[in-house]
């Protein structure tokens, strides 16, 4: 890869811009071509047109297959993952049953970094190139992920997750501890590589005020760090953190009042929020996670997207594995399609309620996502200049996706028949910057 120039020809695509607002706002290139060199985005076009610019490119053939930005996961657990699919709990119970438990695990180095490479490796078959991941109380579990990261020189932003409240002593972190504990993890971490790293305040029915207190202590010395956290999950969530926050007007609020809601905000779940909480999610320019199969899996709710949008809310798509059940983000765009088709059998007006475009769906799983994590100046597209993280998907690879695909007619509807049958065997490779990882 080192200074060689590379075309990689087959159908191109990728997005400028959410579909659902701009016209225009993708790049499709059926006879296309994706020139990269030195891990970067150097051109992406019409083959016929470009080929003549760069003669002495070599080329890789992809043709017949679709070349796309990296899918993303704009919120996942990696320590959950040996307790994917734990029966019978909603979120609160879950968590203290099976959740906190499995965690404490990780505290064994050995144990995190057998989990975190495991997960890397599984992201990369699944195509995934980018996500926002929340590790356990354990720094071990933060640098494993971090150290497995850095081997495969992914764009990952992570974070220890910390709480006080409503947890087993093992599992907390007293508020005095909280400013030096993520200095520490900072300090090692952000920015090296590709990787950021994110506070992670776990979420507000877990956190005391003088935790709250402690964090927003914090942020006056890294204002510009990432920040993850869990908001308006399910209602019971909710209540808790009415009781935790007596004054304070909702769960939004709350983060609000701490100062918590920047730019670099990521707010997972949002499913129970009302017109005014979007509003201060945008006024604030933070952004919200979309966790389909979480939400269906723990019987949370179903996320209001149409809402979002309607406040132009910043919204990418994740898994929330392992309350969420695949690391499958062409699986998760299609549960995130019956989420907005259940919304209109519970609608007043179902009429008012449009299905998920699937052109809307991929956006919010690629360009849409990096926006929501603050790294759309480096991935997220094929503009010039770019990292090169990208997916080959085949419509062949298996047979009921290969005579389904036959019968589209277009990429919108192409791109609808992966969201919905497809899955890892449909991603044929995952480059990271410009290196061929599967
Ligand atoms: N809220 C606080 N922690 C968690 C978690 O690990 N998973 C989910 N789904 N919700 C949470
Ligand atoms: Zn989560």
């Amino acid at each position: 890869n080192n200074g060689t120039l590379t075309g990689y020809k087959g159908s191109v695509f990728y997005f400028t811009d959410n579909p659902k607002f701009t016209q225009n706002a993708y790049q499709f290139f059926p006879e296309g071509i994706l020139y990269v060199q030195d891990g970067k985005v150097v051109e992406a076009g019409d083959y016929n047109k470009l080929r003549a610019k760069y003669p002495n490119a070599e080329i890789v053939d992809y043709t017949g297959k679709l070349i796309t930005p990296g899918l993303m996961d704009s919120h996942v657990h990696y320590p959950q993952m040996e307790m994917v699919g734990s029966y019978g709990e909603q979120l609160v119970q879950w968590l203290g049953k099976y959740t906190i438990p499995t965690e404490r695990k990780l505290a064994d180095r050995e144990y995190a970094d057998k989990i975190a490479n495991l997960y890397l490796d599984e992201l990369i078959k699944h195509g995934t190139t980018s996500a926002a991941i929340f590790a356990t109380i354990s720094p071990n579990s933060t640098d494993a992920l971090f150290e497995a990261a850095l081997k495969r020189n992914m764009r990952v932003i992570g974070g220890s997750a910390y709480m006080d409240v409503n947890t087993p002593d093992y599992a907390c972190l007293p508020p005095n501890e909280v400013y030096d504990f993520n200095k520490t993890l900072i300090d090692r971490w952000n920015g090296r590589g590709r990787t950021n790293y994110a506070i992670s305040p776990r979420s507000a029915y877990l956190l005391s005020p003088a935790e709250m207190e402690a964090t927003q202590a914090l942020l006056k010395d890294y204002p510009d760090i990432h920040i993850q956290v869990h908001l308006a999950e399910n209602k019971e969530s909710g209540d808790m953190v009415t009781k935790l926050f007596p004054g304070l007007k909702n769960y939004t609020e709350v983060y609000d009042h701490y100062g918590l809601m920047t730019d670099k905000t990521i707010m997972g779940h949002c499913v129970w929020l009302d017109d005014a909480e979007f509003e201060l999610i945008v006024a604030r320019k933070s952004s919200c996670a979309f966790l389909p199969t979480s939400n269906l899996f723990l019987g949370s709710g179903l996320f209001n997207l149409q809402r979002a949008n309607k406040h132009r809310a910043t919204v990418g798509m994740g898994t929330d594995y392992a309350a969420g059940t695949t690391l499958s983000m062409l699986k998760t765009m299609g549960e995130a399609y019956k989420v907005t088709q259940l919304r209109k059998a519970f609608a007043e007006d179902p009429r008012s309620v449009e299905p998920l475009d699937p052109l809307e769906n991929y956006y919010l799983t690629t360009l849409g996502a990096a926006r929501a994590m603050s790294i759309d100046a480096y991935v997220g597209s094929f503009e010039s200049g770019k990292e090169a993280d990208f997916i080959v998907l085949d419509s062949t690879s298996t047979r009921d996706l290969s005579v389904r695909a036959e019968q589209s007619e277009d990429i919108r509807d192409l791109l609808f028949a992966f969201q919905i049958i497809g899955d890892d065997r449909s991603v044929a490779h995952t480059y990271i910057m410009g290196n061929k990882m599967k």
